[in-house]
Protein backbone atom coordinates (compact mmCIF):
# COMPACT_ATOMS: atom_id res chain seq x y z
CA UNK A 1 0.00 0.00 0.00
CA UNK A 2 1.17 3.53 -0.87
CA UNK A 3 0.95 7.01 1.24
CA UNK A 4 0.95 10.01 0.47
CA UNK A 5 1.51 12.34 3.88
CA UNK A 6 -0.31 15.51 4.07
CA UNK A 7 1.25 17.90 6.65
CA UNK A 8 4.80 17.14 7.87
CA UNK A 9 4.58 18.63 11.38
CA UNK A 10 5.38 16.85 14.54
CA UNK A 11 3.61 13.74 14.29
CA UNK A 12 5.03 12.98 10.86
CA UNK A 13 8.27 11.37 11.93
CA UNK A 14 6.54 9.04 13.76
CA UNK A 15 4.92 8.17 11.22
CA UNK A 16 7.36 7.46 8.80
CA UNK A 17 9.01 5.67 11.57
CA UNK A 18 6.48 3.64 11.78
CA UNK A 19 5.77 3.12 8.16
CA UNK A 20 9.20 2.34 7.76
CA UNK A 21 9.01 -0.31 10.32
CA UNK A 22 5.89 -1.84 9.14
CA UNK A 23 5.30 -4.98 5.86
CA UNK A 24 3.46 -3.71 3.17
CA UNK A 25 3.46 0.10 3.14
CA UNK A 26 5.52 2.56 1.97
CA UNK A 27 5.35 6.38 1.71
CA UNK A 28 5.38 7.83 -1.46
CA UNK A 29 4.17 11.25 -1.74
CA UNK A 30 3.83 14.36 1.00
CA UNK A 31 2.19 17.98 0.85
CA UNK A 32 2.96 20.91 3.81
CA UNK A 33 1.69 24.56 3.13
CA UNK A 34 5.33 25.07 4.25
CA UNK A 35 8.11 24.06 1.66
CA UNK A 36 10.70 23.95 4.51
CA UNK A 37 8.80 20.58 5.74
CA UNK A 38 10.11 19.10 3.03
CA UNK A 39 13.34 19.05 4.56
CA UNK A 40 12.66 16.43 7.04
CA UNK A 41 11.56 13.90 3.87
CA UNK A 42 13.39 11.07 3.03
CA UNK A 43 15.15 11.06 0.05
CA UNK A 44 12.78 8.35 -1.98
CA UNK A 45 9.91 10.68 -0.71
CA UNK A 46 8.71 13.44 -3.41
CA UNK A 47 7.56 16.72 -2.16
CA UNK A 48 4.38 18.54 -4.43
CA UNK A 49 4.14 22.54 -2.64
CA UNK A 50 0.91 21.80 -4.73
CA UNK A 51 -1.90 20.01 -3.14
CA UNK A 52 -3.84 20.06 -5.81
CA UNK A 53 -1.22 18.19 -8.14
CA UNK A 54 -0.46 15.82 -5.53
CA UNK A 55 -3.52 14.51 -5.54
CA UNK A 56 -3.90 14.64 -9.08
CA UNK A 57 -0.17 13.13 -10.05
CA UNK A 58 0.21 11.53 -6.73
CA UNK A 59 0.41 6.85 -7.29
CA UNK A 60 -0.10 6.93 -3.74
CA UNK A 61 -3.56 4.94 -2.81
CA UNK A 62 -4.53 6.69 0.03
CA UNK A 63 -3.72 9.59 1.76
CA UNK A 64 -2.94 11.05 5.56
CA UNK A 65 -3.98 13.92 6.83
CA UNK A 66 -1.70 14.83 9.87
CA UNK A 67 -2.50 18.12 9.68
CA UNK A 68 -3.88 20.86 13.02
CA UNK A 69 -7.30 19.18 13.88
CA UNK A 70 -9.36 22.03 13.03
CA UNK A 71 -8.42 21.85 9.33
CA UNK A 72 -8.88 18.01 9.12
CA UNK A 73 -12.55 18.71 7.76
CA UNK A 74 -11.43 21.32 4.82
CA UNK A 75 -8.22 19.12 3.99
CA UNK A 76 -10.19 15.75 3.91
CA UNK A 77 -12.59 16.88 1.87
CA UNK A 78 -10.26 17.71 -0.61
CA UNK A 79 -8.61 14.49 -0.45
CA UNK A 80 -12.60 12.69 -0.94
CA UNK A 81 -13.45 15.43 -3.65
CA UNK A 82 -10.33 14.30 -5.53
CA UNK A 83 -11.94 10.50 -5.46
CA UNK A 84 -8.85 9.96 -3.15
CA UNK A 85 -8.59 7.60 0.01
CA UNK A 86 -8.57 9.86 3.18
CA UNK A 87 -6.76 8.42 6.32
CA UNK A 88 -7.35 11.27 9.12
CA UNK A 89 -5.54 11.69 12.52
CA UNK A 90 -7.93 11.18 15.27
CA UNK A 91 -10.37 13.12 15.84
CA UNK A 92 -11.81 13.25 11.72
CA UNK A 93 -13.15 16.74 13.00
CA UNK A 94 -14.61 18.74 15.72
CA UNK A 95 -18.50 18.83 14.85
CA UNK A 96 -21.23 16.53 14.00
CA UNK A 97 -21.95 18.59 11.27
CA UNK A 98 -18.56 18.00 9.38
CA UNK A 99 -18.65 14.25 10.68
CA UNK A 100 -21.64 13.70 8.35
CA UNK A 101 -20.75 15.84 5.47
CA UNK A 102 -17.21 13.55 5.47
CA UNK A 103 -19.13 10.63 5.43
CA UNK A 104 -22.03 11.26 3.01
CA UNK A 105 -19.03 12.28 0.83
CA UNK A 106 -16.78 9.12 0.79
CA UNK A 107 -19.92 7.00 1.11
CA UNK A 108 -21.32 8.67 -1.99
CA UNK A 109 -18.18 8.28 -3.99
CA UNK A 110 -17.55 4.39 -2.90
CA UNK A 111 -14.31 5.63 -1.07
CA UNK A 112 -13.49 4.02 2.40
CA UNK A 113 -12.52 6.43 4.91
CA UNK A 114 -10.17 5.40 8.19
CA UNK A 115 -9.57 7.46 11.40
CA UNK A 116 -6.29 6.75 12.62
CA UNK A 117 -7.17 6.60 16.56
CA UNK A 118 -3.37 6.00 17.03
CA UNK A 119 -3.62 5.58 20.85
CA UNK A 120 -6.08 2.61 21.37
CA UNK A 121 -2.81 0.84 19.66
CA UNK A 122 -0.75 1.62 23.05
CA UNK A 123 1.53 -1.51 23.36
CA UNK A 124 -0.20 -1.49 27.16
CA UNK A 125 -3.32 -1.22 25.74
CA UNK A 126 -2.70 -4.48 23.53
CA UNK A 127 -0.88 -6.36 26.29
CA UNK A 128 -4.31 -5.95 28.42
CA UNK A 129 -6.84 -6.39 25.86
CA UNK A 130 -4.74 -10.15 25.21
CA UNK A 131 -4.96 -10.62 28.86
CA UNK A 132 -8.68 -9.84 28.98
CA UNK A 133 -8.84 -12.32 26.05
CA UNK A 134 -7.05 -15.09 27.00
CA UNK A 135 -8.89 -15.06 30.46
CA UNK A 136 -5.65 -14.17 32.26
CA UNK A 137 -6.02 -13.47 36.15
CA UNK A 138 -9.03 -13.71 36.53
CA UNK A 139 -10.27 -10.56 37.45
CA UNK A 140 -14.52 -10.63 36.76
CA UNK A 141 -16.47 -8.18 35.27
CA UNK A 142 -15.62 -4.89 34.41
CA UNK A 143 -17.62 -2.27 36.76
CA UNK A 144 -16.07 1.38 36.15
CA UNK A 145 -13.58 3.30 34.97
CA UNK A 146 -11.23 6.62 35.17
CA UNK A 147 -9.35 7.77 32.38
CA UNK A 148 -7.70 10.86 32.37
CA UNK A 149 -5.72 12.48 29.86
CA UNK A 150 -3.90 15.78 30.36
CA UNK A 151 -0.87 17.37 28.64
CA UNK A 152 1.09 20.63 29.83
CA UNK A 153 -0.65 22.92 27.33
CA UNK A 154 -1.72 25.95 29.44
CA UNK A 155 1.02 27.42 31.23
CA UNK A 156 1.68 31.36 32.22
CA UNK A 157 -2.11 32.46 31.18
CA UNK A 158 -1.81 31.34 27.66
CA UNK A 159 -1.64 28.12 25.62
CA UNK A 160 1.54 26.92 24.69
CA UNK A 161 2.35 25.80 21.09
CA UNK A 162 2.08 22.66 21.90
CA UNK A 163 -1.53 23.24 21.53
CA UNK A 164 -1.17 24.27 18.34
CA UNK A 165 -2.87 22.14 15.93
CA UNK A 166 -4.86 20.57 18.95
CA UNK A 167 -8.42 21.88 18.59
CA UNK A 168 -9.11 21.52 22.42
CA UNK A 169 -8.24 19.20 25.76
CA UNK A 170 -12.11 17.41 24.95
CA UNK A 171 -11.79 16.98 21.11
CA UNK A 172 -8.12 16.04 21.76
CA UNK A 173 -7.83 13.95 24.66
CA UNK A 174 -11.47 12.57 24.49
CA UNK A 175 -11.06 10.79 21.17
CA UNK A 176 -7.68 9.20 22.66
CA UNK A 177 -9.76 8.06 25.33
CA UNK A 178 -12.73 6.58 24.07
CA UNK A 179 -10.94 4.63 21.31
CA UNK A 180 -8.75 2.93 24.19
CA UNK A 181 -11.85 2.29 26.43
CA UNK A 182 -13.54 0.62 22.66
CA UNK A 183 -10.69 -1.82 22.43
CA UNK A 184 -12.17 -2.92 26.20
CA UNK A 185 -15.92 -2.15 26.10
CA UNK A 186 -18.30 -1.91 22.70
CA UNK A 187 -19.18 1.87 21.92
CA UNK A 188 -22.42 0.78 21.12
CA UNK A 189 -22.44 -0.46 24.85
CA UNK A 190 -21.69 2.74 26.03
CA UNK A 191 -23.86 6.38 26.47
CA UNK A 192 -23.02 9.34 27.94
CA UNK A 193 -24.51 10.53 31.18
CA UNK A 194 -23.03 13.92 31.39
CA UNK A 195 -20.89 16.30 29.62
CA UNK A 196 -18.93 19.62 31.44
CA UNK A 197 -16.30 21.47 29.26
CA UNK A 198 -14.36 24.54 30.91
CA UNK A 199 -13.44 27.61 29.38
CA UNK A 200 -10.84 30.51 29.88
CA UNK A 201 -12.67 33.64 28.89
CA UNK A 202 -9.42 35.17 27.66
CA UNK A 203 -8.33 32.03 25.40
CA UNK A 204 -9.53 30.98 22.05
CA UNK A 205 -10.36 28.00 23.18
CA UNK A 206 -13.82 26.35 24.32
CA UNK A 207 -12.30 23.63 25.89
CA UNK A 208 -9.23 23.71 28.11
CA UNK A 209 -10.76 20.94 30.22
CA UNK A 210 -13.73 18.87 29.53
CA UNK A 211 -15.13 15.78 31.24
CA UNK A 212 -17.66 13.17 30.13
CA UNK A 213 -19.47 10.70 32.23
CA UNK A 214 -20.78 7.41 30.72
CA UNK A 215 -22.55 4.70 31.34
CA UNK A 216 -21.98 0.98 29.72
CA UNK A 217 -23.36 -2.41 29.92
CA UNK A 218 -20.45 -5.40 29.60
CA UNK A 219 -21.00 -9.16 29.76
CA UNK A 220 -24.80 -8.40 31.46
CA UNK A 221 -22.82 -6.44 34.02
CA UNK A 222 -23.61 -2.23 34.39
CA UNK A 223 -20.67 -0.29 35.05
CA UNK A 224 -20.41 4.19 35.04
CA UNK A 225 -17.04 5.53 34.25
CA UNK A 226 -15.57 9.02 33.66
CA UNK A 227 -13.06 10.83 31.28
CA UNK A 228 -11.55 13.43 32.76
CA UNK A 229 -9.10 15.20 29.66
CA UNK A 230 -7.23 19.00 31.60
CA UNK A 231 -4.86 20.91 29.61
CA UNK A 232 -4.16 23.23 32.65
CA UNK A 233 -2.76 20.76 35.48
CA UNK A 234 0.70 21.19 33.99
CA UNK A 235 1.64 17.62 33.36
CA UNK A 236 1.78 15.12 31.28
CA UNK A 237 -0.76 12.35 32.52
CA UNK A 238 -2.44 9.83 30.34
CA UNK A 239 -3.95 7.14 32.33
CA UNK A 240 -6.70 4.40 32.24
CA UNK A 241 -7.84 2.96 35.54
CA UNK A 242 -10.41 -0.16 34.69
CA UNK A 243 -11.72 -1.88 38.09
CA UNK A 244 -13.64 -5.62 38.09
CA UNK A 245 -14.66 -7.37 40.78
CA UNK A 246 -11.70 -8.68 41.62
CA UNK A 247 -8.96 -6.66 41.41
CA UNK A 248 -8.11 -3.40 39.00
CA UNK A 249 -5.95 -2.19 36.20
CA UNK A 250 -4.23 0.92 35.22
CA UNK A 251 -2.46 1.32 31.96
CA UNK A 252 -0.41 4.32 31.86
CA UNK A 253 -0.18 5.26 28.54
CA UNK A 254 2.47 8.02 28.58
CA UNK A 255 4.88 5.78 29.84
CA UNK A 256 3.55 1.88 28.64
CA UNK A 257 3.37 0.42 31.52
CA UNK A 258 0.33 -1.92 33.66
CA UNK A 259 -0.29 -2.21 37.08
CA UNK A 260 -2.29 -4.83 38.21
CA UNK A 261 -4.03 -5.24 41.91
CA UNK A 262 -5.83 -8.71 42.10
CA UNK A 263 -8.01 -9.76 44.53
CA UNK A 264 -5.97 -7.32 47.68
CA UNK A 265 -2.54 -8.98 46.54
CA UNK A 266 0.45 -7.98 45.55
CA UNK A 267 0.51 -5.24 43.12
CA UNK A 268 1.98 -6.54 39.72
CA UNK A 269 3.50 -3.99 37.46
CA UNK A 270 4.63 -5.11 33.74
CA UNK A 271 6.30 -2.32 31.70
CA UNK A 272 5.15 -2.91 28.08
CA UNK A 273 7.87 -0.25 26.83
CA UNK A 274 10.34 -1.42 23.99
CA UNK A 275 13.30 0.41 22.08
CA UNK A 276 10.87 2.05 20.16
CA UNK A 277 9.47 5.56 20.91
CA UNK A 278 5.64 4.87 22.46
CA UNK A 279 4.25 7.09 19.19
CA UNK A 280 6.28 5.43 16.65
CA UNK A 281 5.05 2.03 18.52
CA UNK A 282 0.79 3.49 17.79
CA UNK A 283 1.96 4.08 14.50
CA UNK A 284 2.63 0.42 13.87
CA UNK A 285 -0.37 -0.34 15.19
CA UNK A 286 -2.52 1.70 12.68
CA UNK A 287 -0.53 1.13 9.19
CA UNK A 288 -0.61 -2.69 10.00
CA UNK A 289 -4.25 -2.46 11.17
CA UNK A 290 -4.66 0.26 7.79
CA UNK A 291 -3.36 -2.32 5.28
CA UNK A 292 -4.67 -5.48 6.36
CA UNK A 293 -8.08 -3.44 6.68
CA UNK A 294 -7.08 -2.33 3.09
CA UNK A 295 -6.66 -5.57 1.34
CA UNK A 296 -9.92 -6.66 2.27
CA UNK A 297 -11.81 -3.50 1.04
CA UNK A 298 -12.74 -2.58 4.29
CA UNK A 299 -12.36 0.64 7.14
CA UNK A 300 -12.81 1.44 10.38
CA UNK A 301 -15.74 3.89 9.67
CA UNK A 302 -18.57 2.09 11.51
CA UNK A 303 -16.20 2.18 15.30
CA UNK A 304 -15.17 5.76 14.10
CA UNK A 305 -18.87 7.08 13.64
CA UNK A 306 -19.85 5.34 17.25
CA UNK A 307 -16.45 7.12 19.12
CA UNK A 308 -17.44 10.52 17.53
CA UNK A 309 -20.98 10.21 18.62
CA UNK A 310 -19.92 9.54 21.86
CA UNK A 311 -17.11 12.39 22.03
CA UNK A 312 -19.67 14.78 20.57
CA UNK A 313 -22.44 13.57 22.47
CA UNK A 314 -20.14 15.52 25.73
CA UNK A 315 -19.21 18.76 24.58
CA UNK A 316 -22.68 19.08 22.73
CA UNK A 317 -24.95 17.33 25.17
CA UNK A 318 -26.75 15.87 22.48
N1 LIG B 1 1.98 16.21 18.30
C1 LIG B 1 1.49 15.10 18.84
O1 LIG B 1 1.95 14.62 19.90
C2 LIG B 1 0.39 14.34 18.14
C3 LIG B 1 0.21 13.01 18.50
C4 LIG B 1 -0.74 12.27 17.81
C5 LIG B 1 -1.56 12.88 16.88
N2 LIG B 1 -1.40 14.19 16.59
C6 LIG B 1 -2.32 14.78 15.60
O2 LIG B 1 -1.61 14.99 14.37
C7 LIG B 1 -2.13 16.16 13.73
C8 LIG B 1 -0.98 17.10 13.48
O3 LIG B 1 -0.37 17.41 14.70
P1 LIG B 1 1.13 17.94 14.79
O4 LIG B 1 1.42 18.00 16.25
O5 LIG B 1 2.01 17.15 13.90
O6 LIG B 1 0.92 19.42 14.23
P2 LIG B 1 2.04 20.47 13.73
O7 LIG B 1 1.47 21.79 13.95
O8 LIG B 1 3.37 20.13 14.33
O9 LIG B 1 2.17 20.16 12.17
C9 LIG B 1 1.14 20.38 11.26
C10 LIG B 1 1.76 20.56 9.88
O10 LIG B 1 0.70 20.69 8.95
C11 LIG B 1 0.98 21.79 8.07
N3 LIG B 1 -0.31 22.32 7.62
C12 LIG B 1 -1.18 23.11 8.29
N4 LIG B 1 -2.29 23.30 7.57
C13 LIG B 1 -2.13 22.62 6.40
C14 LIG B 1 -2.93 22.43 5.25
N5 LIG B 1 -4.15 22.97 5.15
N6 LIG B 1 -2.43 21.69 4.24
C15 LIG B 1 -1.19 21.13 4.32
N7 LIG B 1 -0.38 21.27 5.39
C16 LIG B 1 -0.85 22.00 6.43
C17 LIG B 1 1.80 22.77 8.89
O11 LIG B 1 2.59 23.59 8.06
C18 LIG B 1 2.63 21.81 9.76
O12 LIG B 1 3.86 21.47 9.16
C19 LIG B 1 -3.19 16.74 14.67
O13 LIG B 1 -4.47 16.29 14.29
C20 LIG B 1 -2.84 16.16 16.02
O14 LIG B 1 -3.95 16.03 16.86
C21 LIG B 1 -0.41 14.92 17.17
Amino acid sequence: MKIGLIGIGKIANYQMQAISHTKGISLVDAHDLDPVRAEELPGSVTFYENFDQLLKRSTADAFMVSTPTPSHFEVAMKVIEADRVAIVEKPLCISPEQEDALRTAATTRKLPLYTAFHPSYGREVEWWVEQREKQNFDLGKLLGFESCFADPYYLNGELTLGAVGKAGAWIDGGASSLSILSRLIDPSAMQLVDGRMTTIPSLKCSEVQGLGIYRFIVDDQPGFGIVDTNWTLGKNHKMTRLWYENGSIELDHAKEFARLNHRGGDELVFNLATDKPRLVNHYCGVFSNLTEMYEKGEDNQELSCKLHKLLFAANRKI
